[in-house]
């Protein structure tokens, strides 16, 4: 956690316990932790499950996590046990879609490979014949998942000039909604992922349909790893059916697999979609006001599961 993070929680007259430790915690340390506390405020590396959970109770009465998605809490659990889980939408959306747009123009304008050529002293002056990139302008980028994050990244992506579709589960009534994921999928130059991570959305770009993206296709996840199918877009790289992707999330992080890291046209990043200094600021102290609003017994408006959250605000 950031120096401060937690201030707000101490000024309201709560003590606070750092759990220091080198890489997530394992669940039994996080048992032992939890242990007579009323919070938890966690990181989406934290895995909050029934376990850890019930290790808190009585005492324990909301978990703030440090992240908009909550893929890494048991929210079915914390149901059951009363306990409420916050996170933090809104803040990071700009962030992360910058990063959706950085890893995209760095895939199209081949940025990395372009840097690496410059730094080994492989740049023999300007050619005609390249590395040559494609343009952002009259590409069409299809965006899979069109809530707030989505909605930045096509607003973005318009201003590149580019044709934007975008698929959601429920008609947005918004321009350029595709009902159909697969008919936005074959439509598509590039796409870009912005659903959470949920048992719909597991691999919700499975082999099948990487396979009915356009040949040469760009696919950019700063979404949730399993939201795609690694090891077939891995293939997919390798064989060139797809033309390059840009990810910042990973199935088993921070472990890469060695067929991404090998694919060609891919640049990887690590997890960094909120990592701005102001976005980091502006999550940390929406958890640290979402711990003290809840632990006063007043109305919180982003509750995701547990006490409240009946009455949250639509994430
Ligand atoms: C980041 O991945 C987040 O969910 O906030």
């Amino acid at each position: 956690m950031m120096p401060g993070t937690l201030d707000a929680v101490s000024n309201a007259g709560h003590s606070v316990d750092l759990l220091s430790h080198e890489g997530p915690p394992a669940t039994d340390q996080l048992c032992r932790a939890v242990h007579g506390a009323a919070a938890i405020v966690c990181l989406l590396s934290d895995r909050i499950d029934e376990r850890v959970l019930a290790a808190g109770l009585p005492t324990l009465r909301v978990v703030a996590n440090v992240a908009v998605g909550v893929d890494n809490i048991d929210l079915g659990a914390a149901r059951r046990l009363g306990v409420t889980v916050c996170n933090t939408p809104g803040v990071l959306d700009a962030a992360t879609a910058d990063l959706a747009m950085a890893l995209l123009l760095a895939v199209c304008r081949r940025v990395v490979e372009g840097d690496g050529v410059v730094r080994r002293g492989e740049w023999t002056g300007l050619s005609m014949e390249g590395p040559l990139g494609r343009d952002l302008a009259g590409m069409r980028l299809g965006i899979v998942g069109y809530g707030r994050i989505g909605k930045r990244v096509a607003a973005r992506a318009a201003a590149f000039d580019m044709d934007v579709r975008h698929h959601a589960r429920r008609d947005t009534h918004e321009p350029g909604y595709v009902a159909d994921l697969d008919e936005l999928l074959r439509w598509s130059d590039a796409i870009s992922l912005h659903v959470p991570l949920t048992d719909e959305t597991r691999h919700l770009l499975d082999a099948r349909r990487l396979g009915l993206l356009r040949a040469g296709a760009i696919v950019v996840n700063t979404a949730r790893g399993p939201v795609l199918d690694e090891a077939a877009l891995a293939s997919a790289l390798v064989d060139g059916r797809i033309g390059g992707a840009g990810l910042d999330v990973f199935d088993d992080e921070p472990h890469v697999s060695r067929r991404l890291l090998e694919a060609p046209n891919t640049v990887l990043t690590p997890h960094v979609g909120s990592a701005t200094t102001e976005t980091r600021a502006a999550m940390c102290a929406m958890a640290a006001d979402a711990v003290v609003t809840v632990l006063a017994g007043r109305p919180y408006p982003f509750v995701i599961a547990g006490p409240g959250e009946a009455r949250s605000a639509d994430g």
